[in-house]
């Protein structure tokens, strides 16, 4: 689809993440030279950043083919046996959302990974019995918002760990004139830069404010993105200077509001905003601490000094 066609297909071409890219370089190199299916790799970071458009970069490097499916996705054993039976040797099996496949499907999982076998129950009752299946050598790319929820025993048997962190403001320039250029849409460099500081260290904003303020050039001004027109879009759709939107805002301003700033705890604050406190956790959160805004104490999230100056708040005497 379109959204597709803004992906990377190359590790050249992706932008960012220079330290993933120099070990995965590496790592595929060497592979190759031996003829090997990569080891086995775990993408882990916040959500945006890239993990998909990376599994879909590295088996494009390794020349296979990519299965795509996701922890939610695989309820039952019989799932796993359906998608790793149609993987051709050296294939790459994508699982988003690792995290979320239940233990049943880990245990069927390790020797699927480590020796490329599959365990299945067939029949039912006194006659069911356990059949071993071989599989080809593959490489199992899981990605995850959150290592920490995966079970030691899963994350030990990833040969290939891999942390994404949020883009400096620079990557994020570049991918918004790449993918300008994609569009045939003309921007002007502090346009780029503006758009690339708003967007939370995250790509997949990045390219979906380009989206709107494409739209707000081609009917408000004649067509070129202007620094003006880019600042004008994006006030309209209230992303802030630092790209927070209304959610951040009434999570923040809650929090200095109702709470002096806190400490206040999780779930209180997840309520705050309708929320469910994992989304807090893997969604908001984590760009707010990334950028100081709140800090986490033993006693719950606490507002900063930079979130009081940033929302025009005096800073209490004390908490
Ligand atoms: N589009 C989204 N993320 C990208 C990246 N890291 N490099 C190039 N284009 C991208």
């Amino acid at each position: 689809g379109f959204e597709q066609s803004l992906r990377p297909q190359r590790l050249v071409q992706y932008i960012g993440q220079e330290k993933v890219k120099d070990n995965l370089s590496i790592f595929i190199e060497a592979a190759r030279g031996r003829s090997e299916s990569l080891d086995h790799v775990l993408l882990y970071g916040p959500p945006g950043l890239g993990k998909t458009t990376l599994a879909a970069v590295i088996a494009n490097e390794m020349g296979v083919n990519l299965r795509m499916t996701s922890g939610p996705a695989i309820e039952r054993p019989g799932d796993l046996a359906a998608v790793v039976s149609s993987l051709e040797p050296g294939d790459v099996l994508f699982i988003d959302e690792i995290h979320r496949l239940n233990r049943a499907i880990e245990e069927v999982l390790y020797p699927a990974m480590e020796d490329f076998c599959l365990d299945i129950v067939v029949g039912k009752g006194p006659s069911a019995k356990s059949i071993r299946l071989d599989l080809p050598p593959f490489t199992l790319i899981g990605a995850t918002t959150r290592a920490g929820s995966l079970s030691a025993p899963l994350r030990d048997r990833f040969g290939v760990p891999l942390r994404l962190e949020y883009y400096d403001i620079e990557p994020l320039q570049e991918i918004v004139i790449r993918s300008a250029g994609l569009f045939n849409v003309k921007i002007e460099d502090q346009a780029a830069i503006e758009i690339a500081r708003r967007s939370r260290g995250t790509p997949r904003i990045s390219n979906r404010l380009l989206r709107r303020v494409r739209d707000y050039a081609q009917v408000r001004g004649n067509g070129t993105i202007s620094l003006d027109i880019a600042k004008e879009a994006m006030e309209m759709l209230q992303v802030d200077s630092h790209g927070l939107d209304h959610i951040d805002h009434k999570l923040l301003t809650g929090m200095i509001e109702r709470f002096r700033g806190g400490p206040v705890g999780l779930e209180t604050l997840a309520a705050s905003i309708g929320e469910e406190s994992v989304t807090l956790e893997d969604v908001y959160e984590p760009y707010l601490l990334q950028i100081g805004f709140i800090q986490r104490t033993p006693r719950g999230r606490i507002a900063t000094h930079l979130a009081y100056e940033h929302f025009g708040y005096p800073m209490p005497e004390e908490r």
